[in-house]
């Protein structure tokens, strides 16, 4: 019989965090179990600072609120944690204080609402004992083993938002208009935004560019008077040859989290620039795409992911990921969402082994985008 679960986020924020709250708290008492919120993910799980969620107080009004009401821990891996000790920063595995807290506040099930490296370190914890359910969250729609995150639905809609705009603006001034999207090593924002806001080129990290093959399709353009170009580059798209932009790098660049992508939307707008003779500028959309209001497709999405993750703690379903196939709920075990990304407590992120979900340049949204014109650049 369960009696308590706690809900933890760890990672970027993504819109529908407080839907899936809001759901599981919900589908939680109404079968009288308590629900609890880790404060700041993983670092509320060490210092044992949790909140209750009551439906009709704390996990009241949220549903349309962007954020999350518990926050979350950003680059925290308890298996592999930061620590100062004598004036010298040291790794340490502190997962046992997590386990003990987690025994000792007689949490019946954690439910970790996170992207890739979250849910390895929840594999994790349920190899030390700890009954976990897994929540895929993210902007990125990276996740391996579902058909897609919440909280992507949002960031596409706002780069679509952008790319209206940005597109008004090109025609106007006869310019090249150059968006970075977000997305890390998967070009699914890029691409589906491209799509959907008309876009004539969307580079994306799956395919290396040729920035020749842009060139061309920007001069083909403006021989048939359309002397404005609108451009989507993922942040993780790369020239042939080249190599990814990156802005900084945290933990000497180990792991894909720890490795902060931009530059790559700038390093386009410049090269067009030269090579057509067309004013071309970027705007890197950022944090826009993770903040505020999720639309209505990833409310009803986090509500069902975050309803169906409290049905299988009902059920005794454990260290599974709750996740949509082919359009059914459904859910797959925390092993299979690893991948080959085994090794406890390994550096946080996708490594080379990871499972990560990329766009195969079968989807129908490559085909898609070729068939209709976008030039992909190869
Ligand atoms: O994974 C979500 C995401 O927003 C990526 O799209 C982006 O590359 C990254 O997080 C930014 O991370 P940070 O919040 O550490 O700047």
């Amino acid at each position: 019989m369960l009696k308590k679960v706690g809900i933890l986020i760890n990672g970027g924020d993504a819109p529908g965090l407080n839907a899936v709250i809001r759901a599981i708290t919900r589908t939680a008492e109404k079968a009288g179990v308590e629900c609890y919120g880790f404060v700041d993910g993983f670092n509320g799980l060490l210092k044992n600072n949790y909140i209750r969620l009551d439906k009709s107080k704390e996990a009241s009004g949220i549903l349309h609120k962007g954020g999350a009401i518990i926050g979350s821990s950003l680059n925290s891996n308890v298996f592999n944690y930061k620590v100062i000790e004598n004036g010298k920063e040291v790794y340490k595995d502190l997962s046992q204080v997590c386990v003990d807290n987690l025994k000792n506040d007689e949490i019946d099930c954690l439910f970790t609402l996170g992207g890739d490296s979250t849910q390895k370190s929840a594999r994790d914890f349920s190899l030390r004992g700890i009954n976990v359910i897994g929540v895929p969250k993210t902007i990125d729609n990276d996740v391996a083993c579902t058909d897609v995150t919440f909280g992507y639905n949002t960031a596409v809609s706002v780069a679509t938002d952008a790319l209206d705009r940005l597109h008004t603006t090109a025609e106007t001034h006869n310019r090249i208009m150059v968006l970075e999207v977000m997305g890390r090593y998967a070009g699914w924002i890029a691409l589906e935004s491209a799509i959907a806001g008309g876009a004539d080129v969307a580079l994306i990290p799956e395919i290396p560019y040729d920035i020749e093959k842009v060139v061309q399709k920007v001069k083909q353009r403006q021989s048939i008077g359309k002397n404005f170009s609108v451009v989507v580059v993922s942040e993780g798209a790369f020239p042939k040859g080249g190599s990814i932009s990156v802005k900084d790098t945290r933990q000497g660049g180990s792991g894909v989290i720890n490795i902060q992508l931009g530059g790559a939307g700038e390093q386009v707008a410049k090269i067009l620039e030269a090579k057509t003779g067309l004013i071309s500028r970027n705007t890197t959309l950022g944090y826009m795409q993770r903040g505020g209001t999720p639309t209505a497709t990833d409310r009803v999405l986090s509500t069902k992911y975050g309803s169906k993750a409290m049905e299988l703690a009902l059920n005794g379903t454990f260290n599974v990921l709750t996740v949509l196939k082919n359009g059914k709920l459904d859910y797959v075990s925390l092993e299979d969402v690893v991948g080959n990304n085994k090794v406890i407590g390994a550096v946080e992120g996708g490594t080379a082994e990871s499972n990560m979900k990329t766009v195969r340049l079968d989807d129908d949204l490559v085909k898609t985008a070729r068939n209709i014109g976008i030039c992909l650049g190869d």
